[in-house]
């Protein structure tokens, strides 16, 4: 299996650690527009291999898309995160086009790959992949709920004092700090509803704090965080790799499920050696419902703004 991670900043370069640690691909490539960043990453990465007892191989390019050619995945990580006090919302103007710029090159060199997006706002970049290149929708795959969701255990495990293993948590629609939907009627520790042990104040307190979990960090550490979500990049690479069919959220291309079309936002869905296979209907009640359409109106209208550019 090749890999290549677009962007060598930070989210970019946990994700490849993780690839590289988890052995997830034989060949790894990183690259980056900014002279000698994904060289040098790249080096300092396979460094460790002998310390940390992996085997793949790890390159990084400055710009030079022929050196992922016949990748099978490939993460774009690639533009401006946000600043203090930013919404993810903000960086369209500078994202759109750096995103549509990466995946024409490497569509090119890699006319079969399955394309993971991370760069914000991510619903739109998802939707802007899936456009641009006219791909089949199956192999553009956005990186948003499952991080969200992690987000959404966290906060649930630190209330409950129970271990974020035991939980079961997804949060859906939008990866905007106003658009996801943290499910928490859904929510079960070890197939308990959590709601159960929860009183509707506490609910509440850990809806908010998971819907504003990037922007906390973002203030904490003067940019956005990269840790988890590298993390969730590299448990899609993983689920794709391995084919093991995982259930996560993901922002995918909808064509009437969850009563949307002409869009892409997060619901869940199987991952396997294809993309995204298959959308998983959890019922949702009317509340939630509702919830996802205005999420939905939001996304959209982030999206027209694209036709704007
Ligand atoms: C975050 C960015 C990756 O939520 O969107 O941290």
């Amino acid at each position: 299996m090749k890999v290549t991670v677009v962007g060598a900043g930070a989210v970019g370069a946990t994700c490849a650690d993780n690839i590289a640690r988890r052995e997830l691909a034989t060949e790894l490539v990183i690259l980056d527009i900014k002279e000698g960043l994904a060289e040098g990453k790249a080096q300092d990465m396979m460094q460790t291999a002998t310390l940390l007892g992996f085997d793949t191989r790890i390159t990084g390019s400055t710009n030079d898309y022929s050196k992922t050619a016949g990748s099978d995945v490939v993460v774009i990580t690639s533009g401006i995160p946000r600043k203090p006090g930013m919404t993810r919302e903000e960086l369209i103007g500078t994202n759109a086009g750096i995103v549509k710029g990466v995946c024409q090159n490497i569509l090119q060199h890699s006319p079969n790959a399955i394309i993971i997006v991370i760069s914000n706002p991510m619903d739109t970049m998802t939707y802007l992949a899936l456009q641009s290149t006219g791909l089949p929708k199956h192999r553009i795959i956005g990186m948003g709920g499952i991080l969200d969701s992690a987000r959404f255990k966290y906060q649930l495990s630190q209330r409950l004092q129970c271990s974020p293993a035991d939980l079961n948590a997804v949060v859906v629609g939008g990866h905007g700090d106003t658009t996801m939907i943290p499910l928490i009627s859904k929510a079960t520790w070890n197939s308990v509803p959590v709601t159960k042990f929860l009183t509707a104040d506490e609910q509440t307190q850990i809806v908010n704090d998971t819907m504003v979990g990037g922007a906390t960090l973002t203030k904490l550490l003067g940019t956005s965080a990269w840790y988890a979500p590298g993390a969730a990049g590299a448990a899609l690479v993983e689920a794709i790799v391995r084919d093991e069919k995982k259930l996560f959220t993901c922002c995918v291309a909808l064509d009437g499920e969850y009563g949307q079309k002409d869009i892409c936002m997060g619901v869940p869905v199987t991952i396997g050696r294809n993309g995204w296979e298959k959308i998983v209907d959890f019922s949702l009640d009317a509340t939630e419902q509702a919830a996802f359409n205005k999420s939905a109106d939001a996304v959209r209208s982030m999206n027209d703004v694209l036709k704007t550019l």
